[in-house]
């Protein structure tokens, strides 16, 4: 489906969305059971991934923007005149700002994300507040090959990769994805990735078991969803959330634990669950700076440019085709 204006192409991928029922179901069946996390970003999910991204414990906003600031005029560089920007898993508001505040050049601005209502309420407050700005969103699932209608020529195309969340693949995923990518783009266009760095496992855990239980509620809202979409009438107060780094695979793991024995109709099918079972819903993995240069270079790219903040919790990669 699309929708069109004068400034805003909206496409979305329906297709995309048919495909997660049958996916949520099969994780639910397997042993042990997994959900995968791309389906945290319903509604109630963004916004909650939102609020934890305020969050003082959650430092790899905080640590991205004050990245972002500090070399906000060679980003512009990069980005060049009469550009598109890409960005996979789009329309962080306060980000994208940044960014839109200070790069004139940016002829085109084509977010790709899952969740179409949280990208169409940021997408229409892009085009009030930049009214030179011309937007083209994908809602699509980018954990799979997309297709960017065409567009006009552009003198070049940076994609965005930011929050981190190339921490969310699987490292042959994650190769996979950067091999796609590198194929998407022309020579001499550039990614920007922001990377999560391996430090204190205590800053890690804190991080994802906030004080105010943002984390916990939004790994909880996964229920909520199962519900919904499969029909069932489990209850939130069955499972509870559960974070923790493994050093040893360097990433943060995240599950639901379940507290008791019991067995419930899913889907219409009847499932089991046993007590302090554990539902695994996202891995986060963390970097070395060596380590994603290595995976950038396997795909192709060459790295560019490394920025980190003051204390190297977090990281800023340019790589370029
Ligand atoms: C989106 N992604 C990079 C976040 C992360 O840190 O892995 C999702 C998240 N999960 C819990 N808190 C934040």
């Amino acid at each position: 489906m699309a929708i069109e204006s004068s400034r805003l192409k909206f496409y979305e991928y329906k297709k995309v969305e048919e495909n997660l029922k049958p996916e949520l179901f099969r994780g639910l069946r397997e042993t042990p059971k997994h959900i995968s996390p791309k389906f945290f970003y319903d509604k109630s999910g963004s916004q909650l991934f939102d609020e934890i991204t305020k969050l003082q414990e959650y430092y790899p906003t905080e640590k991205e923007i004050s990245i972002l600031r500090d070399h906000i005029n060679e980003i512009c560089g990069i980005i060049g005149e009469n550009s598109a920007l890409i960005e996979y898993g789009g329309a962080n508001l306060r980000k994208i700002s940044i960014i839109l505040d200070h790069c004139k050049g940016i002829a085109y601005y084509i977010p790709i994300d899952i969740s179409t209502i949280y990208m169409q309420s940021s997408v229409n407050q892009l085009l009030n507040q930049y009214d030179q700005l011309s937007i083209m969103a994908i809602s699509a699932d980018f954990t799979k090959p997309i297709r960017i209608p065409d567009i006009e020529k552009f003198s070049r195309r940076t994609v965005l990769f930011l929050g981190s969340s190339i921490g969310n693949f699987e490292p042959d995923d994650l190769l996979h994805f950067l091999r796609n990518a590198h194929e998407t783009v022309e020579t001499g266009d550039c990614l920007i990735i922001g990377a999560d760095l391996i430090n204190d496992p205590a800053i890690i855990n804190r991080a994802y078991n906030d004080s105010k239980g943002v984390t916990a509620a939004f790994n909880l809202n996964l229920i909520t969803r199962i519900n919904r979409e499969l029909g069932s009438d489990l209850s939130p107060s069955l499972f509870q959330h559960y974070a923790n780094f493994n050093s040893e695979k360097g990433r943060l793991e995240m599950y639901l634990k379940v507290l008791e024995n019991f067995e419930t109709n899913i889907g219409g099918e009847k499932i089991g669950f046993r007590k302090n079972e554990l539902i695994h819903t996202e891995n986060s993995y963390k970097f070395t700076i060596e380590g994603f240069s290595h995976i950038a270079e396997q795909a192709g790219f060459k790295v560019e440019k490394v920025w980190t903040d003051d204390e190297k919790y977090y990281s800023v990669f340019i790589i370029v085709k």
